[in-house]
């Protein structure tokens, strides 16, 4: 017979112990969190033994499936070696090996590391304002954001935030920052297609950066989609412009590609699709494959030589403890492993037409409306019925859980942003799922 002691359900010790992220606490009262105890591939296991297609992610952050074989080795192997040593006065394999990775990857280079994404944010922006008072500019402190935009919760990342239900709350806490329109292409008028709409947008950056450059360091832009600002997809040529106003304007453009980066978009980073070079790549989430914190900035050899200096004042005096932890590196070594290894990009291209086709009965659906996909991220909005108050997306995230899909829409935009492993079966749970999600919600 077994002598331990029963343990009470992991959920309500979970709302007496932990504040979660992200949550007004008192809606758990008729929704428990979901208490998970093990993962496998695109599949999460919860504690009564139900199986949840996790359909974004976990937060965006896995790429190949939880439990990766590959990763899981690579920590355990890095662990029976060196868990962690400061990365001040200090090296070691891993970060050199991944920092060279990346700057091969990516052009840029001088690899300085953080947590989380928000971390990589503010690294960029120190960086890049830093910059240019090493320069002799000190005035150019000022940040340019797209509106819509999000890049984290920290109170530098929130300031060139522009969701208010994140940010109101806290504005008289942030430093003032300038939004230019979105290139959302849903904004696009009757007949203008989305690049012609990126190019029209770019007018706006264009008009701010020449009244403002001298007093702004750095555009700062999610490449691609804007993901928490409800997955809105946008031309590469606005990517194009922005790279080719802020040469001219003498400002630096900041890609974050935190959600994005890692294949999400179809191309490895996102802003290759518009054939350029940021001055700053803030990347997070994928970098690690989902398993581990980790956070990079990435920059150009122009802005670490404005740094390279006898007075140690000039030099980047930012820190975090974990700066570079060893496990972490190791993690995001192997995912890089696994982008050696075989074609991720074609493999998903394949699979995302796979999607397309099974999810054709979801974009038809007259509830449905904005359907759209860039590479591994589709997303659309949901009509609520008539005479409805309250925004569907809670209602559908709980009614998917019952057919087990994770989810968790934003608003009422409904997204799925899955591991890159969904096999037939994976597919066919998540259409269904969904559908059914949306027939007991809106239907
Ligand atoms: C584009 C972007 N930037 C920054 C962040 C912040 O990352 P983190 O939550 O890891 O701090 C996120 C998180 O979703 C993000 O999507």
């Amino acid at each position: 017979m077994d002598s331990r002691p029963v343990q009470a359900p992991l959920a309500p010790r979970s709302l007496r112990a932990v504040w979660h992220p992200c949550t007004q606490m008192k809606l758990h009262e008729g929704a428990p969190p979901l208490a998970i105890v093990s993962g496998d591939g695109a599949w999460l296991e919860a504690e009564d033994g139900t199986r949840y297609l996790d359909a974004i992610s976990s937060w965006w952050v896995n790429l190949f499936g939880h439990g990766h074989p590959h990763i899981r080795a690579a920590i355990h192997s890095q662990l029976d070696r060196l868990e962690h040593v400061m990365l001040a006065g200090c090296t070691h394999e891993p970060v050199v090996k991944l920092s060279e990775r990346l700057g091969a990857l990516t052009g840029l280079g001088h690899a300085h590391y953080g947590s989380d994404g928000a971390s990589a944010t503010e690294i960029a922006m120190k960086l890049s304002a830093h910059y240019w008072r090493n320069c002799g500019q000190p005035d150019k402190h000022r940040f340019v954001a797209v509106s819509g935009g999000y890049h984290g919760e920290t109170l530098g990342a929130l300031a060139v935030t522009d969701i208010p239900l994140f940010r109101d709350t806290y504005a008289p806490l942030l430093r003032d920052c300038s939004l230019v329109p979105s290139p959302d292409w849903r904004q696009a008028a009757a007949g203008e297609d989305a690049q012609a709409f990126a190019r029209r947008q770019a007018l706006a950056l264009e008009a701010h950066l020449a009244q403002h450059h001298a007093s702004t360091a750095a555009l700062i832009v999610e490449p691609l989609i804007q993901c928490a600002g409800g997955m809105a997809m946008h031309h590469a040529e606005y990517l194009r412009l922005a790279r080719e106003l802020c040469t001219l304007y003498g400002v630096h453009l900041i890609c974050d590609e935190i959600a994005v980066g890692f294949g999400r978009t179809g191309s490895l980073f996102a802003h290759q699709q518009a054939g350029i070079r940021p001055d700053f790549l803030c990347l997070s989430k994928g970098l690690s494959g989902g398993f581990l914190p980790l956070a990079v900035t990435l920059t150009t050899d122009d802005v670490y030589q404005a740094f390279y200096h006898h007075e140690v004042r000039r030099g980047f005096l930012h820190s975090h403890s974990y700066t570079g932890n060893p496990l972490a590196c190791a993690a995001a070594n192997a995912v890089l492993d696994v982008f050696e290894a075989s074609d991720v990009l074609a493999t998903n291209a394949a699979l995302a037409a796979r999607i397309d086709d099974a999810a054709a009965p979801i974009a038809a659906l007259r509830q449905v409306r904005d359907w759209r996909r860039t590479g591994m991220v589709w997303a659309f909005e949901v009509d609520a019925p008539p005479g409805r108050r309250e925004p569907v997306g809670p209602a559908i995230a709980a009614a998917a859980l019952r057919h087990g899909v994770l989810l968790r829409p934003i608003g009422s935009t409904v997204y799925w942003m899955p591991p890159y492993c969904l096999d037939d079966h994976a597919i066919g749970h998540l259409i269904a799922g969904t559908l059914a999600a949306l027939e007991e919600t809106v239907g």
